[in-house]
């Protein structure tokens, strides 16, 4: 492997904030090395800082697993360079990050113990739904390892823009759609492209897209969080004012131990944050043909009964119906129907919006 051909691999990287160029003409790599069996590339970010900067790393450490043979070993530096046309006061990161999130009234987390149960498909339909009751509305996808709402709302391939606040300052415009504004890191990957992270540049990513958009004033700013209870999990509550969660589930008793693992999350006294309360996803079945009917495939009250069990209120009960499925796989969220299933999701969010009330 020479220098040029890895010249060319970061060539597959580009900057999708500056008319989508590419790193290298961009001036961004500083620096190739190669030794032995490593090679370390060093990229240059100027002192002011890119909302896109975990992203340009993630990719270009994708580029080079891509090219590179396994024996060889990579890695990805960054180096600050002086912007020489800017000679600004030091931003205080923290000044930023909550100036933006200061309009937004409620920050709620949207989460399970366990994995595929619907909550990607829940708060897609949520915020929908909210936005269709009047409020200003926003939801940031923190699956940063396998992003679904680029699909569900039917934005993939859409590229977020960057706008420079004041001098120093930059965010990442929202897409907007169906009345909400939505964030998710899969709008800066290329399609079937991978996101390799390590843990602590995920947790960056996740909160750059959280904290590093121009949200504006909303009412509610939701956050689909990755399945599991991990460290970006305890992170992202440390680091951005969640004001509380929505626990989503399935009826099944095995499903109780989960729920019990992601409502802890909330309560632990380090967090100690409130559960707004447990929508029961997949509640029964109900046949396209036969609208009128009720399957309860996976128990009958379930999510009552966990709901008691825990000590939380059950806000929700959404049907397992095709055409939710298909919703999400079409990008045309149900929430928007006068279905059952939309009126549901309806009610949900008029539930959620009185308790926050
Ligand atoms: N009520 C429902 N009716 C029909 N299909 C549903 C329903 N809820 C979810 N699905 C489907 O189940 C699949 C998994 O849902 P989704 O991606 O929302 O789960 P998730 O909990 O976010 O998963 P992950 O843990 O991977 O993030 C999707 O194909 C979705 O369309
Ligand atoms: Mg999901």
């Amino acid at each position: 492997m020479t220098k040029e051909e890895i010249i060319l691999a970061l060539r597959e990287v580009h900057h999708p904030a500056k008319g989508d160029k590419d790193i290298v003409d961009l001036g961004m790599v500083q620096s190739v090395d190669i030794e032995d069996n490593k090679v370390t590339v060093t990229l240059g970010f100027p002192t002011r800082r890119d909302p896109l900067a975990e992203y340009l790393i993630g990719s270009s450490r994708a580029a080079l697993i891509r090219h590179l043979p396994a024996s060889i070993e990579s890695e990805v530096k960054t180096v600050i360079v002086e912007d020489p046309k800017s000679k600004r006061k030091k931003t205080n990161v923290n000044d930023l990050d909550m100036d933006q999130i200061n309009e937004v009234k409620h920050i709620i987390g949207v989460a399970s113990g366990k994995g595929g149960v619907g909550k990607s498909t829940v708060a897609v339909n949520l915020a929908v739904a909210l936005a269709r009751l009047g409020y200003k509305v926003g939801l940031a996808d923190a699956d940063v390892y396998g992003p679904s709402v680029p699909t569900m709302t039917s934005t993939e391939g859409q590229t977020p823009l960057a706008e420079e606040i004041e001098e120093g300052k930059e965010l990442i415009l929202p897409i907007e759609k169906y009345g909400v504004k939505w964030m998710s890191i899969g709008y800066f990957a290329q399609k079937g492209q991978a996101l390799i992270w390590r843990g602590p540049m995920a947790c960056n990513a996740l909160k750059q897209m959280i904290l590093q958009v121009k949200w504006g004033e909303l009412d509610f700013l939701l956050i689909d969080m990755p399945p599991g209870t991990g460290d970006i999990h305890i992170s992202l509550l440390q680091d951005i004012p969640v004001e509380g969660a929505v626990i989503v589930t399935t009826p099944q008793a095995v499903a109780l131990a989960d729920v019990e693992k992601g409502v802890n999350m909330f309560q632990n006294p380090n967090v100690n944050r409130p559960i707004y309360g447990i929508v029961e996803n997949m509640a029964w079945f109900t046949p396209e043909e036969h609208p009128e009917e009720k399957y309860y495939l996976f128990g009958k009250d379930g999510g009552a009964n966990m709901a008691q069990t825990l000590g939380v209120d059950l806000i929700g009960q959404i049907p397992l119906v095709q055409s939710i499925r298909e919703g999400g796989d079409s990008g045309e969220p149900a929430a928007l129907s006068s279905r059952p299933d939309g009126v549901a999701f309806v009610e949900l969010a008029a539930k959620l919006a009185d308790k926050l009330a």
